[in-house]
């Protein structure tokens, strides 16, 4: 394996953000007169939470979930373990799970499976990206971002190997095997 760098700017700030404010208007209006408590998936949803709560013309509250795939492969591993639980109550409450990505659905599938034994009064999903591939878990997503090709992502959050979660664009990568 080669030297991994960012290759091609998939997404660019501006429209990322233009997306997230459009998704940010459709949980106001499905939301209204409730209090969802958003759940940012550790690490990768941290810039999209950040930018979608300062868009939010609601109350919420925020905490996070940390669910993982073992290893540090780029290739999802199918198996997943929940590495930190929310501090804040769930049962109850308004839910909403912001992922940064959707790879398999793996992690997707395994952390709504926890969450809803936590018996939320509500449970919704918003991812910024979702790859398109055959064989993904079938997780509904409820507030989607953008569908990418089933290409590495960086940026924007999104790692490789905990590099370039800073860069404020989202990359294809280089010098990664699938
Ligand atoms: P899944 O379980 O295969 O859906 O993988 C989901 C997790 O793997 C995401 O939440 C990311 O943390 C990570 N992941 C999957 N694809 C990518 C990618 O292209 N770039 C960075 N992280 C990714
Ligand atoms: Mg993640």
């Amino acid at each position: 394996m080669g030297e991994i760098r960012p290759h091609s700017r998939l997404i660019g700030r501006r429209l990322i953000l233009r997306r997230v404010k459009e998704l940010a208007r459709q949980i106001e209006q499905d939301y209204q007169g409730k209090h969802p408590l958003l759940l940012g998936a550790l690490k990768g949803s941290f810039v999209f939470l950040a930018d979608l709560v300062r868009q939010l013309r609601m109350p919420v509250e925020v905490d996070f979930i940390g669910a993982a795939s073992y290893g540090h492969r780029t290739a999802s591993s199918g198996e997943v373990n929940i590495y930190h639980e929310p501090r804040l109550p769930i049962g109850g409450r308004h839910v909403i799970l912001v992922e940064d990505i959707v790879d398999t659905g793996a992690t997707l599938a395994q952390v709504v499976r926890y969450l809803q034994g936590k018996k939320p009064a509500s449970l919704r999903i918003c991812a910024l990206l979702r790859k398109m591939k055959p064989g993904q878990h079938e997780v509904e997503v409820h507030y989607l971002g953008f569908q990418v090709p089933d290409q590495f992502l960086v940026g924007y959050g999104l790692d490789c190997q905990e590099q370039f979660r800073h860069l404020p664009d989202i990359w294809t990568v280089k010098g990664v095997e699938p």
